[in-house]
C-alpha cells in the first residue's frame, strides 16, 4: 500500500480478521465490556448481599435501569449499533436472576413516553411507582436495586440549585429510595454517573446494604452492570476522585459559579484528597477516599520492602488473596513530604500497580518505582529557591495500602540532608490576579495583584534555498529532499493555508488538516473523542463506545487502557482517520465540570499515567493521539472567555503535571490546547506555557493544534507556537500579519514544518 493511501484514496479495506471489519467488532466490545466491569466500583457491601445468590429474584427500580447513560454529550459522545441497558444486561443471566419484568417494563414505558415528549436521556425526574406494582413486586421478592443516573456534556456545567440538582438526589429521587427503603429488606444502588455524585444518602443508610458505581460503562455498561451484580466479575476498580459528605466540602465549590468570567483557584494545590488528606478537620468531611474500593475477596498485603536504586525508590509488596472469590487488588504508595518552608499535601500518590486476577490463596509480589526527583514541590515565590523544584531537608515517608486513608507507612524513609534543588526552571504563566491561595493548615497566604511581564520567545528557523525542481512531499518521505527545501517551494500563501484546518473528507466529521494537492500533501482528517471513536451515523458507520475516562481511570489498569488505546487507533485506521482527539485529562476539580466523564481524575498522577498509556496504545498503530485541552479547561460555563486564575505552583503540580508525564512518558504527536484563559492569556496564544514549558523544559516536539472554533487570534497563535488552527483557519487574518511585519516567513514555516513532520509520521 503506498505511503498515505488511506488518506487519500479513502479506500475500504477493513482490519478484522479475513477481512472482517474491526470497527465496532465483537473482540472491540468485548474489551469494552470488560473495561466496563474493571472499572465498577464497589461502595458497600453490607452483609454481603452482592454478588447475588444464583436465583435471586430482584425488583429493579429507577429510569436508569432503562435510560442508561453510556457516555456524555460533545466530542465524548459515541454512535453505536446498540446500547446495552441494566435491564437487558439482567436479562441476559437468565437462570442466574431473576427481574420482576412489569416493574421493568413500566420504567420502559415511562422513558419512551419522555423521549418523546423531547426530553434529554439521564434529564428527567423519577416516575412514581403505582402502589399495586410496589405490592407485586414487593410479593416477587425482597431484593430491590436502584438505579440513579446521571448525564452531562461538552459545552455546559451542572448545577445544584433547585433547577438542577446534579450532586443530590432531586426530590423524585429521594421519594424513590425513601419507597424503596421502607419496602424492601435487601437494597442495592447502582450509580450510573460521570464523576463524585453525593453518596453519603446511602453510605450511612442501614437500609441499603450495596452500592456499586458504575460510572458511564459504555455500550455494554448494562451487561458489565449484571456481571457484576452476579458474581460473573468480581469489581476491583478503585476510585480516582474523593467522595465528599456534601458538595460545599469540596473547596472549589464555593466560586465555581462565582462568575462567567474567570474562576480563581483559591484552594491552589489542595485538589480533591490532597486537600481532604491535609487540611484539618477536612478528614471527617470524606464518605470515600480516593483510591476506596472492595471487592468480593480480600486481600493480604504483606513483606513490604522499599530500597533506594540510584535516584529511584523501589517499593516491592506481596499481595494474597486470602477469601474465596477470584480478583484483582491495586496497591497504591503514596509519599509525605516533610512540613518545611513550603506547605505540602499530608501525602501524595506517586506509584501503584494492580494485581492479575488471583485465584484464592494465590500471592503475587508487585514491583513499583518511583523518582526521588517527583518527590519535590515547586517553589513559585523563592522560599526556598524561585521557580525550581526543590526537595525540602527532612524525612520523607512513604505509605503503602489501598487507599489513600489506610495507606499505612512503612518501614522505611527517605532523608534529604539539605535542601536540594532538583530542577531550575523559569517563572511562567503567572497570575496577575490571584489574591490568596489555600495552606496547608486551611488559612490563605493573601497574595499580591501586580501585572507580570511576559517572556518573548524568538522563533528559530533557517529559511532553506528553493529547489531547482518542484517536489511532492513523498520526496522528503523517500529521503530524495529535505523537509526544509521542500518547504522552500511553498508560497506565503501556501503556508497560510495549511496553518488552517480543512473541510472533512471521507467519513470525518471534525474536519482535517494539509490538503495541498499541488505539493502532494495528502488530506489528514481528525475524529473525536475519548470514549470511542466519534462518527456521524449518517454515515452508517457504528462504532465502539468505551467506558467514560473516569472509569477507565478506576481500573488503574494501565495495559487495559493501552489495549483501548490500540483498538481505538485501528478503528480511526480502518476508517482512514488519522488524528484520534483524545486522551483528555484535565483535572476533576469540581464535581459540576460538564465534562468530568471526559476526564480521569482529580489526581495528575493517575491522569498523566492513564493519559500516557491510551497514548502509546494510539501511536502503537502510527495514529496520532492530541491529549487535551492544555490547560486549566476545568469548567465549561462560558469557556471560550472564562479566565482561570491560577498561581504558577498549582498551575505545575496540578494542572500541567499530567500533561508532563504523558509528554515525557509517551510523546503524542499532537496536544491540543484549550478554550479558556489562563492568567490573561489565552491558552493558544500562551506563548510562555507553549514555548517556555511545553517545548523547551519538556521537550516537546510534536505538533500543537487550538481547539475547534475558539476565540483567539490565529496570527497570536502562529506567534506562540501553537502550529494550527482549527476547525478552519484564518489566512486573510495571517497575510495581514504578514504585510505588517507582526509575522515573519520564519515564525510560518516553523508551525508548517511541525504539521508536515507529523503527517510524516503517519503511514
Ligand atoms: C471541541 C472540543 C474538543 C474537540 C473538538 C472537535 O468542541 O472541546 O475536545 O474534540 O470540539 O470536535
Amino acid at each position: 500500500m503506498d505511503k498515505w493511501a488511506r488518506p487519500t484514496y479513502t479506500p475500504c479495506l477493513p482490519l478484522g480478521d479475513n477481512r472482517s471489519l474491526i470497527t465496532g467488532c465483537e473482540k472491540h466490545i468485548a474489551l469494552s465490556r470488560k473495561a466496563a466491569t474493571e472499572g465498577t466500583v464497589l461502595l458497600k457491601n453490607d452483609n454481603q448481599v452482592l454478588p447475588l445468590a444464583t436465583g435471586t429474584k430482584v425488583a429493579v427500580f429507577g429510569k436508569g435501569q432503562i435510560d442508561y447513560v453510556k457516555g456524555g454529550g460533545g466530542s465524548g459522545e459515541v454512535h453505536t449499533a446498540y446500547i446495552r441497558n441494566i435491564y437487558q444486561g439482567l436479562k441476559m443471566k437468565k437462570g442466574k436472576v431473576e427481574v420482576f419484568d412489569a416493574l421493568s417494563l413500566y420504567y420502559q414505558n415511562y422513558v419512551e413516553e419522555q423521549y418523546k415528549q423531547g426530553k434529554i436521556l439521564g434529564m428527567f425526574d423519577e416516575a412514581d411507582v403505582p402502589a399495586e406494582l410496589l405490592n407485586q413486586a414487593k410479593t416477587f421478592t425482597n431484593t430491590a436495586i436502584i438505579v440513579i443516573n446521571r448525564f452531562s456534556g461538552e459545552g455546559f456545567d451542572r448545577k445544584n440549585d433547585g433547577t438542577d440538582n446534579y450532586f443530590y438526589l432531586s426530590e423524585s429521587e429521594k421519594q424513590m429510595v425513601e419507597t424503596v427503603t421502607s419496602n424492601f429488606a435487601k437494597v442495592i444502588v447502582l450509580l450510573n454517573v460521570g464523576a463524585m455524585i453525593d453518596t453519603g444518602w446511602f453510605a450511612y443508610n442501614d437500609k441499603i446494604s450495596s452500592a456499586v458505581m458504575l460510572w458511564q460503562g459504555g455500550m455494554e455498561g448494562g451487561l458489565a452492570a449484571a456481571d457484576i451484580l452476579t458474581g460473573d466479575a468480581n469489581p476491583s476498580g478503585k476510585l480516582v476522585d474523593t467522595c465528599a459528605k456534601s458538595f460545599d466540602d469540596y473547596p472549589s465549590s464555593e466560586g465555581f459559579h462565582e462568575s462567567e468570567d474567570y474562576v480563581k483557584y483559591h484552594e491552589d494545590i489542595f485538589v480533591g484528597y490532597r486537600y481532604f488528606e491535609t487540611i484539618p478537620g477536612k478528614k471527617d468531611c470524606v464518605v470515600y477516599p480516593f483510591g476506596y474500593g472492595l471487592s468480593y475477596t480480600t486481600f493480604a498485603l504483606s513483606d513490604i520492602t522499599a530500597c533506594n536504586v540510584k535516584d529511584h525508590i523501589l517499593v516491592s509488596v506481596s499481595v494474597t488473596n486470602t477469601g474465596a472469590f477470584h480478583g484483582k487488588e491495586v496497591v497504591q504508595v503514596y509519599y509525605g513530604a516533610p512540613k518545611g518552608r513550603l506547605d505540602k499535601p499530608a501525602k501524595e500518590l506517586c506509584g501503584f500497580a494492580k494485581t492479575k486476577d488471583l485465584e484464592p490463596g494465590e500471592s503475587q509480589t508487585l514491583h513499583i518505582t518511583f523518582a526521588i526527583e517527583d518527590l519535590a514541590s515547586y517553589d513559585d515565590t523563592g522560599i526556598i529557591a524561585k521557580s525550581c523544584y526543590v526537595l525540602e531537608k527532612g524525612t520523607y515517608t512513604i505509605y503503602v495500602g489501598t487507599d489513600v486513608r489506610t495507606a499505612t507507612i512503612i518501614d522505611y524513609t527517605y532523608t534529604v540532608s539539605e535542601d536540594t534543588v532538583t530542577k531550575q526552571l523559569t517563572s511562567y504563566g503567572s497570575p496577575e490576579k490571584l489574591d490568596k491561595r489555600m495552606k496547608a493548615d486551611g488559612t490563605y497566604e493573601t497574595l499580591e495583584c501586580q501585572p507580570v511581564k511576559r517572556a518573548e520567545f524568538l522563533n528559530h528557523y533557517h529559511c532553506a534555498e528553493k529547489p531547482e525542481e518542484k517536489h511532492p512531499l513523498l520526496d522528503v518521505a523517500n529521503g530524495k529532499v529535505d523537509l526544509d527545501t521542500f518547504i522552500a517551494q511553498l508560497t506565503e500563501d501556501d503556508l497560510f493555508y495549511l496553518l488552517g484546518g480543512h473541510s472533512n473528507t471521507g467519513v470525518a466529521n471534525t474536519c482535517g488538516m494539509g490538503c495541498l494537492k499541488e505539493h502532494g500533501i495528502p488530506p489528514i482528517m481528525t475524529a473525536d473523542g475519548p470514549a470511542g471513536v466519534r462518527i456521524n451515523p449518517n454515515t452508517g458507520v457504528l462504532t465502539t463506545a468505551f467506558p467514560v475516562a473516569t472509569a477507565l481511570a478506576c481500573t488503574w489498569n494501565l495495559e487495559l487502557v493501552e489495549e483501548i488505546g490500540k483498538a481505538g487507533a485501528l478503528e480511526c485506521k480502518e476508517n482512514n482517520l488519522s488524528i484520534w482527539l483524545t486522551p483528555a485529562l484535565n483535572i476533576h476539580r469540581s464535581p459540576l465540570c460538564g465534562r468530568n466523564f471526559e476526564y480521569f481524575s482529580e489526581d495528575p498522577f493517575v491522569a498523566g499515567k492513564m493519559a500516557a498509556a491510551k497514548t502509546r496504545g494510539i501511536q502503537s498503530q502510527n495514529i496520532v493521539a492530541c491529549p487535551k485541552h492544555f490547560a486549566c479547561n476545568n469548567k465549561e460555563t462560558n469557556r471560550v472567555e472564562s479566565d482561570s486564575i491560577i498561581s504558577e505552583r498549582a498551575l505545575r503540580e496540578i494542572y500541567l503535571k499530567g500533561f508532563e508525564i504523558c509528554v515525557k512518558e509517551a510523546k503524542p504527536r499532537m496536544i491540543m490546547t484549550s478554550y479558556n484563559i489562563i492568567n490573561g492569556v489565552r491558552a493558544s496564544e500562551n506563548v510562555e506555557l507553549l514555548q517556555g514549558v511545553l517545548r523547551n523544559e519538556w521537550g516537546y516536539d510534536g505538533m500543537i493544534t487550538t481547539d475547534w472554533g475558539n476565540h483567539a487570534c490565529h496570527a497570536k497563535e502562529v506567534k506562540a507556537g501553537n502550529d494550527i488552527k482549527m476547525h478552519i483557519g484564518y489566512p486573510d487574518v495571517l497575510k495581514t500579519a504578514y504585510e505588517n511585519g507582526e509575522l515573519t516567513r520564519e515564525d510560518l514555516c516553523i508551525c508548517v514544518k511541525r504539521i508536515l513532520e507529523m503527517i510524516l509520521w503517519l503511514d
